[in-house]
């Protein structure tokens, strides 16, 4: 797959069908993360995989999901979770935004949906997973085949559901390039 297809194209997917994504596609999704960059290679990082059924219902419920698209109802859930968490308490965050990233991105290789949480009931979802104290959950990823339908558009407003379709506006690329030096938009 070209990578710029899969940077393009990939969405924020938070409707689903209701087909199990297996462990080791799950692993597989872990093994690319391995490659992502860490600050001095550190690699303070790991994942939970979570695709038991019962486990997965618990965790959508520590999620918060973008309001103008909603929480997906029943039927549409995320079928599965990875789980990013980190020890290191100087660069975890952003160590865990590449991991992430890896992750969304591989998952779209496999023909699979995700979408990235940074707000989470995190207490809740440690106790939940039994995460130790010295760990913090820096993000959740849903996962799950997917069953939405997205257009891109140019802008910086809102996502928002229009006629079953999530309209996804991006800046144009003259609002957020500078040549050379601030003042020059090129
Ligand atoms: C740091 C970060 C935190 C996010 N947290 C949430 C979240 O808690 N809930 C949610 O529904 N989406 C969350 N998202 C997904 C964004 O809403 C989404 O990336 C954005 O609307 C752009 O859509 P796109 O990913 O389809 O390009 C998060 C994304 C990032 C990068």
């Amino acid at each position: 797959m070209e990578i710029e297809e899969a940077l393009k194209n990939r969405r924020s997917v938070r409707r689903y069908r209701q087909k199990a994504v297996s462990m080791e596609t799950l692993k597989e999704i872990g093994e690319i993360c391995r490659y992502a960059p860490t600050g001095g290679n550190r690699q303070d990082w790991e994942l939970v995989l979570v695709n038991d059924q019962d486990i997965v219902g618990d965790v959508f419920s520590t999620l918060a999901w973008l309001p103008t698209v909603g929480a997906p109802p029943e039927g549409k859930r995320p079928t599965a979770y990875l789980v990013v968490i980190s020890d290191d308490k100087s660069n975890g965050v952003a160590d865990c935004a590449a991991i992430t990233t890896y992750a969304l991105l591989a998952a779209y290789a496999r023909g699979l949906g995700s979408c990235w949480f940074g707000s989470i009931r995190r207490t809740e979802l440690s106790k939940l997973l039994e995460v130790p104290e010295t760990y913090s959950i820096e993000f959740v990823i849903s996962l799950g085949y997917p069953d939405e339908e997205f257009r891109v558009e140019n802008g910086d407003g809102k996502v928002r559901v229009e006629d079953g379709v999530t309209n996804v506006p991006k800046r144009r690329v003259s609002d957020i390039i500078h040549v050379n030096s601030f003042g020059n938009r090129g």
